[in-house]
């Protein structure tokens, strides 16, 4: 039992797998730390909070989320300061933004608070798996998905939430490629795009492997009606540099509500910079690619964190990008110095344990 006001369960493995790890060099996605948070959703409440060893799930054949991906999930990442606290990047704005994600799902939110306790509760024991090294942190994945065992077509009557969590390193270890997708539509005006739900992720997998058959890291999405607005990257919001300003696409219902992208608009609102969220059209990207007064493109997400563009691709033509990116850079490692406790926080974003 722990100190907290919700009733958990905690089994601790009885050999830890940390000794297993390299962690001078640590991929991303591929390593999960000893333990999970579990709770299962049943007769209209979410019930058995526990944290117990990570591992494989049963589940029956015939479950919802395999075959109609009624789930959602979330990315957030702790970090470790010198002195060994744990600290965690806006949490807080991850519990909220699960909620709207489940909500559109037809999935019973879990209650902000109990995130968040889960969420502590689980770091305090797996503590030691967060990495110190420069551009690492733990990885926490947060998931909740439908389980019933019926094939019928309706909102499930059970879930599974599971935070699961594991040391990473950088998702983009280079600059990136991108291309500007005209053909195929990440998500449509009142669909789910701005929910963090897996079919999101499945739809992008093919455009994504034919561009990178040309090279492409990545896809610029565009609206699904016109593919004339810059929307999103799938892995990542974008944003670009364009005659000393910051521009970004607006919310809206096809695009996800980054946290990163918030917290770099924030900071460049704070040093007084030209900040601008609006559509912005590829007819104006491409002319001012042409112009060279596209100073620096970049992706921002929790995986991704600040990852610059190299390249823009538009039907053949390839632009480069300037390889000086200093507001990326400065970005970057401003976030780097308020998340790992050097800079003052300001904004009250990182939870310290
Ligand atoms: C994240 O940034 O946390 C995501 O979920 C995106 C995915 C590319 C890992």
């Amino acid at each position: 039992m722990s100190s907290s006001t919700i009733d958990f369960d905690i089994k601790e493995v009885a050999q830890s797998k940390i000794n297993e790890v390299d962690f001078n060099h640590i991929e991303f996605g591929k390593v999960y730390s000893d333990h999970m948070f579990a709770a299962e959703y049943e007769d209209g409440e979410w019930k058995n909070f526990r944290i117990e060893p990570y591992g494989d799930l049963s589940i029956s054949p015939a479950n919802a989320t395999l075959h109609y991906a009624q789930s959602v999930f979330e990315g957030l990442k702790a970090y470790k300061d010198d002195q060994g606290a744990i600290r965690i990047f806006r949490p807080d704005a991850n519990a909220k933004r699960m909620v709207i994600s489940a909500e559109r799902m037809c999935i019973p939110p879990i209650p902000e608070d109990l995130f968040m306790e889960a969420l502590t509760e689980l770091l305090k024991l797996d503590a030691a798996w967060i990495p110190t090294r420069p551009d690492t942190s733990l990885y926490i994945r947060p998931v909740i998905f439908a389980n019933d065992p019926y094939v019928g077509i309706r909102p499930s009557m059970t879930y599974k939430f599971l935070i699961f969590t594991g040391p990473v390193g950088a998702y983009y270890s280079e600059p990136v490629n991108v291309k500007i997708e005209k053909k195929y539509t990440r998500a449509a005006s009142g669909g789910v795009g701005f929910a963090k739900t897996a079919g999101n992720y499945a739809a992008s997998l093919y455009p994504a492997m034919e561009a990178l058959k040309e090279g492409y890291h990545q896809l610029i999405w565009t609206d699904g009606k016109e593919h004339e607005y810059i929307e999103e990257a799938g892995t990542m919001n974008l944003l670009f540099y364009i005659n000393d300003t910051l521009i970004t696409a607006p919310a809206g219902d096809s695009i996800l509500n980054g946290i990163t992208k918030d917290s770099v608009l924030t900071l460049a609102r704070d040093w007084g910079m030209k900040v601008e969220e609006r559509r912005l059209t590829v007819t104006e990207l491409i002319a001012a690619l042409e112009a060279g007064t596209v100073q620096e493109a970049f992706g921002a997400g929790t995986a991704a964190t600040i990852s610059k563009i190299k390249m823009i691709g538009n039907e053949g033509k390839q632009y480069q990008l300037p390889t000086e990116t200093p507001l990326a850079d400065k970005l970057f490692s401003e976030l780097d110095d308020i998340k790992m406790g050097r800079k003052p926080d300001p904004h009250g974003w990182v939870f310290t344990l």
